[in-house]
């Protein structure tokens, strides 16, 4: 299999884990084991945790990653159930956790799955192809056009989700959608062609269906919701997110998690039981450098952000 992705951030992700010998670290998104490789290096007598819903990157991480010095557990599955692969394990907790979001270029490129407008491929777009998700072909034809609306405008932000959805209900009441292509030439016919614009016109549409397919931004809220409880304390989170919606829930999870004590410094005991869990190291999302982006433009829209567990 050739498997191909470009790791983001790989230094800044590794310095903010705090990657040392003996320490625990839960890689949650594999993919091509970019990161996983840097971390395997800097954690001699330690263990990296490898976990990823697309079996793809499990299948190349075992061949790509070896370490005699670290222990190496991989998991086909998802990050939200990190607490079972723990429990599993029987680990109380882990000294990092990293999550690169979104795709890697293998599952865009190469994996035969519909994440491209500009391959003709059976319209899937499960990271999980073995999973209980809906495809992207069941939810194109299957969904109310309010609902195919909603969430080309709500994930992908897209002007003409309407006009869109309008569009594809027409369409597959003759013959059911079931191609990258197909879609992405319905998408084309209906969005107005302005001037030069810099992104094609279904780029939306298939973000979008792709965040809907995969449940990305609920999985991540309840991830979120969970992390302080997966840390050792001094643990660290690290989160490279790639579009304003994921990096919303990951700057707001987090600042729910740092929340101080607001009762006045007079009061003899706490009463607002508010204690703040995490320690956010990054009060601005860090980016990536300009020579980053010029070697990788798939790295343009990244933020990382981190904390630690107090
Ligand atoms: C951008 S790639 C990661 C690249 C990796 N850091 C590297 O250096 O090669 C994202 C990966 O995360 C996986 N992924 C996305 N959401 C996931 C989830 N909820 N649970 C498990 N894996 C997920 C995808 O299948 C994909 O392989």
């Amino acid at each position: 299999m050739n498997y191909r992705h470009i790791s983001v951030m790989p230094n800044e992700a590794v310095a903010f884990l705090d990657c040392k010998p003996g320490k625990i670290i839960a890689d949650c998104t594999l993919g091509g084991s970019g990161h996983s490789s840097a971390i395997l290096e800097k954690i001699p007598g330690g263990v990296l945790i490898g976990i990823d819903q697309d079996i793809a990157a499990i299948d190349h991480a075992k061949n790509v990653l070896n370490s005699t010095s670290a222990e190496l557990r991989l998991f086909h599955g998802n990050f939200i159930d990190l607490a079972a692969y723990l429990s599993e394990m029987n680990l109380a907790g882990v000294d990092g956790i990293l999550m690169d979001l979104g795709l890697s270029l293998y599952q865009l490129e190469a994996s035969g799955r519909g994440f491209s407008f500009q391959r003709d491929e059976p319209l899937d777009m499960r990271m999980n192809a073995e999973g209980d998700d809906l495809s992207a072909e069941d939810i194109v034809n299957t969904e109310s056009e309010e609902e195919l609306a909603r969430i080309f405008k709500e994930y992908g932000e897209e002007r003409y989700a309407r006009r869109i959805a309008k569009s594809i209900v027409i369409i597959r009441k003759q013959t059911r959608i079931c191609s990258s292509l197909r879609l992405a030439h319905i998408v084309s016919d209906v969005v107005p062609k302005k001037g030069v614009s810099r992104i094609h016109p279904a780029t939306r549409t298939f973000m979008a269906l792709r965040i809907a397919v995969n449940k990305e931004l609920e999985r991540l809220d309840a991830f979120m919701a969970q992390v302080s409880g997966l840390l050792n304390p001094g643990g660290r989170l690290c989160v490279i997110s790639f579009h304003s919606l994921e990096d919303r829930i990951v700057k707001h999870g987090l600042k729910a998690l740092a929340k101080t004590c607001i009762c006045p410094s007079d009061f003899p005991i706490c009463v607002c039981r508010q204690q703040a869990k995490m320690r956010i190291l990054t009060p601005k999302a860090q980016k990536p450098s300009e020579a980053e982006i010029s070697a990788n433009s798939m790295a343009r829209s990244a933020k990382l952000r981190a904390a630690e567990k107090i």
